[in-house]
């Protein structure tokens, strides 16, 4: 059985990399795949959250994946809190990581910086819970971008540990699925970094919720080079910020690379600059408009979280009860 599992975390800014690197992915998998799609909200508090932008961003992802045409019905949605499993089973197998495998991840040591020493223990056993939530539906599939791929290969090992050290095949070794032509979408101030939710240059990213104007500004102001655009892709690779704006034409365009850059090949960026846009008026501007309608009415977001929690405890909880059973854990 194939059986996905993925999420976001509910920090705000939902924007273009979330959506090309991830969501926008899930929406074709849904047809082929047993699908169970997560609003992390435990994963958010390893940062500060205020009470009450958290209640409003776990919405808001939730209309996001609906908006993006995430089936409800077809697919599990949910939030993670809502099922203990997901906790539970992330104690029982933080006993089985070394924290040399922590102490790897590069994710950590960026949001950590150089405070190591205040930072969060949430924070540095964040990919434990990550395993954890994978897991706990023995899913084989993880659709994510690039940026999570160090978290999968750890879940991988976890998954692992768990097997050698109960000497039975009881965890899949979850395979992630990394592909498009976005899978690092950048930021669009500065080609080296990527486009993320904490970024505080609001230029910097175009979130799924802004409307046509904020979309053509940012994409005007969006950094570039003063040469016209190539017309072979090895030409970018020197020019991070040139490439990274023709990769997210194509994404959304659904072509190649190659194919996207052959429109615009000697051209210059303001022409391209209004073609970009254009385009993601094209497709952000529909979803934006139904999650604005979405998040009009709480109420019906509000019922699909709780009954895809129900779903979603009815596969993870007896996956624990037989964790705990092979563990040597007594129930009742
Ligand atoms: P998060 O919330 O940071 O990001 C959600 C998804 O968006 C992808 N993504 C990007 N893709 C391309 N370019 C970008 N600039 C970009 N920024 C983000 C991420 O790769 C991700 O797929 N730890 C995860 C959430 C998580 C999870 C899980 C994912 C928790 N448990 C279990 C899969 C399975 C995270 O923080 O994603």
């Amino acid at each position: 059985m194939n059986r996905i599992f993925s999420g976001v975390q509910p920090t705000g800014n939902l924007h273009l990399g979330n959506y090309l690197g991830a969501i926008r992915n899930w929406v074709t998998l849904q047809h082929d795949y047993e699908c169970i799609f997560c609003i992390v909200d435990l994963h958010a508090l390893t940062l500060p959250q205020d009470p009450a932008e958290l209640r409003a961003s776990t919405r808001e992802v939730a209309a996001a994946y609906i908006a993006a045409g995430i089936d409800p019905e077809r697919c599990i949605i949910f939030n993670q809190s809502m099922v203990s499993a997901h906790a539970e089973l992330s104690w029982l197998l933080s006993c089985l990581t070394p924290l040399g495998w922590l102490n790897r991840m590069t994710q950590f040591k960026e949001k950590a910086g150089k405070h190591r020493d205040n930072a969060g223990l949430g924070l540095y056993a964040y990919p434990v819970l990550m395993a954890a939530d994978i897991l706990a539906y023995k899913a084989t599939h993880v659709p994510v971008g690039e940026d999570q791929k160090q978290h999968l290969e750890l879940a991988r090992d976890i998954a692992g540990a768990f097997n050698r050290r109960y000497e039975r095949d009881f965890f899949p070794l979850p395979e992630p699925q990394i592909f498009g032509t976005a899978t690092r979408v950048m930021s669009l101030r500065d080609g080296a970094r990527k486009m993320s939710k904490s970024d505080t240059s609001d230029y910097s990213r175009i979130n799924m919720t802004d409307d046509s104007e904020l979309i053509g500004l940012k994409i005007r102001r969006a950094k570039t080079d003063p040469e016209p655009l190539p017309d072979t892709i090895a030409a970018l690779e020197t020019r991070p910020e040139a490439d990274n704006l023709v990769g997210i034409y194509a994404a959304l365009a659904g072509e190649s690379r190659e194919a996207a850059l052959a429109r615009f090949a000697g051209q210059n960026f303001s022409t391209f600059k209004e073609a970009l846009s254009a385009l993601s008026v094209e497709v952000l501007g529909h979803i934006g408009g139904e999650m604005r309608r979405l998040l009009a009415e709480t109420g019906h977001i509000d019922a699909i979280l709780k009954r895809g929690a129900e779903r979603a405890a009815a596969i993870a909880m007896p996956v624990l009860r037989e964790v705990q059973d092979i563990t040597g854990l007594l129930r009742p």
